[in-house]
């Protein structure tokens, strides 16, 4: 495939009368139960696609993966940025210990390298923005016993790009007693302005969706004593790290001022990391570092009922022709791999993330989305917990999608 031959891919007329054009997809089942969540959610896809969905192309890649590593020396092959380039999106499964754990002399890569392809993918193509929404559904574990945990709605914006991810450091002197190990943090005036002008955008989008009916409606306090219907929370530990931590709540203020109809307020992480638990209805948007980010979101994902339902994606907003990836929160979970146990909704929600962002230009797309949303929640309404198999869950889904 060419890399870089997005634009001029297959458009065709719709029924419609508008240009739809074909969408092409790299799906990366990756290790564990990935393959088996993959396998339900790329059936559910291809189901929409047939029923009046989008013109989708998916393309399964066996890397990385613990067993490409095995034939081939390596987790993806040399020329990966330039395979994945030639794709609109990349749809990934989940990567680490491929499991079964009960099996001690399974093929076992160090996390380093078996999950070093998600930081590189998310570098390769500037994915700066990982976003993480949390609802309470029906039907999914409540870890709350408060009764307004039911109103969580919440949308987890973490700096995807930079901050303490950026990987520079090292080691000096290893294993010696006088070894001093260093880790760089870097954190820009321009990847912070991104990412809280891409979180208004987001907040004032879900103000639209209230005042207009679609969304519960909210209300945040504004400092001239009006109300908001959308707020965007600030979390640092400006008090602790206080360089990175200034930069950021200037350049907050500064972006805030585009977006007078928003809310704004600040968490420092460690009571953020509390009130999520104390009074999680209170947050709407939430911004965050890197590590930051990636901390509260596992918290942000068991309050929307545990990583068995919690989807996620990186983009790079600025340049859709770079391809995001979509892939849910969770990891491998060797433990139940194999085993046809795993639950598939978090990567069927993380599809229906993928359809959303496709749907900003394709009509057809955005309808998939929100059918394959509404038929994961009416499972997960009806079933709720019950252990059920992986592909009976995936068929109760794709079964479900005739009736919306
Ligand atoms: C995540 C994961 C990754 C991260 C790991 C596996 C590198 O925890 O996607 O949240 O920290 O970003
Ligand atoms: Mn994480």
């Amino acid at each position: 495939m060419t890399p870089g031959n997005r634009d001029e891919d297959g458009a065709m007329a719709n029924p419609d009368g508008g240009k739809d054009k074909q969408w092409r997809v790299a799906v990366l089942p990756g290790d564990g139960i990935g393959p088996e969540v993959m396998a339900v959610t790329v059936e559910a896809l291809r189901a929409l696609a047939e029923q009046g969905g989008p013109d989708l192309v998916l393309d399964e890649l066996p890397w990385p993966s613990h067993r490409w590593h095995r034939d081939n020396g390596r987790i993806m092959p040399e020329d990966w940025h330039a395979v994945l380039s030639g794709y609109d999106a990349i749809l990934l499964g989940a990567l680490g210990d491929p499991g079964p754990s009960s099996d001690p002399g399974r093929y076992l890569l160090p996390d380093a390298v078996s999950l070093a392809p998600l930081l590189d993918i998310r570098k390769g193509f500037d994915q700066w923005a990982c976003e993480r929404p949390a609802m309470l559904l029906e039907g999914a574990p409540r870890y709350l016993a408060d009764e307004r945990a039911r109103d969580l709605d919440m949308l987890v914006i973490r700096e995807n790009s930079e901050g303490e991810y950026v990987g520079q450091g090292g080691r000096l002197a290893p294993g010696s007693p006088r070894e001093v190990a260093t880790q760089m943090e870097v954190f820009t005036r321009a990847g912070a302005e991104r990412i809280f002008r891409h979180a208004f955008e987001r907040a004032a989008a879900r103000a639209g969706e209230r005042r207009a009916g679609q969304r519960r409606d909210r209300q945040f306090p504004l400092p001239d004593g009006g109300t908001a219907h959308a707020q965007v929370c600030l979390v640092t530990k400006r008090n602790a790290l206080r360089y990175w931590g200034e930069m950021y709540t200037e350049v907050f203020a500064a972006v805030a001022e585009e977006f007078p109809d928003v809310a704004t307020h600040h968490e420092l992480v460690d009571a953020a990391c509390m009130k999520f638990v104390m009074s999680p209805w209170q947050f709407d948007v939430v911004v965050a570092s890197n590590l930051q980010g990636d901390i509260l979101t596992d918290l942000a994902a068991v309050l929307s009922g545990g990583m068995g339902v919690a989807p996620s994606c990186n983009l790079n907003p600025s340049d859709r022709r770079q391809p995001p990836m979509f892939e849910p929160t969770h990891g491998s979970a060797p433990d139940i791999a194999g085993q046809n146990l795993a639950g598939p909704q978090a990567m069927l929600l993380t599809a229906a993330m993928m359809l959303d962002w496709m749907g900003e230009e394709d009509a057809r797309a955005a309808r998939a989305a929100s059918r394959l949303r509404t038929a994961v929640e009416s499972d997960l309404r009806v079933h709720g917990t019950a252990q059920r198999a992986t592909t009976v869950i995936g068929e109760a889904v794709v079964k479900a999608l005739e009736a919306v």
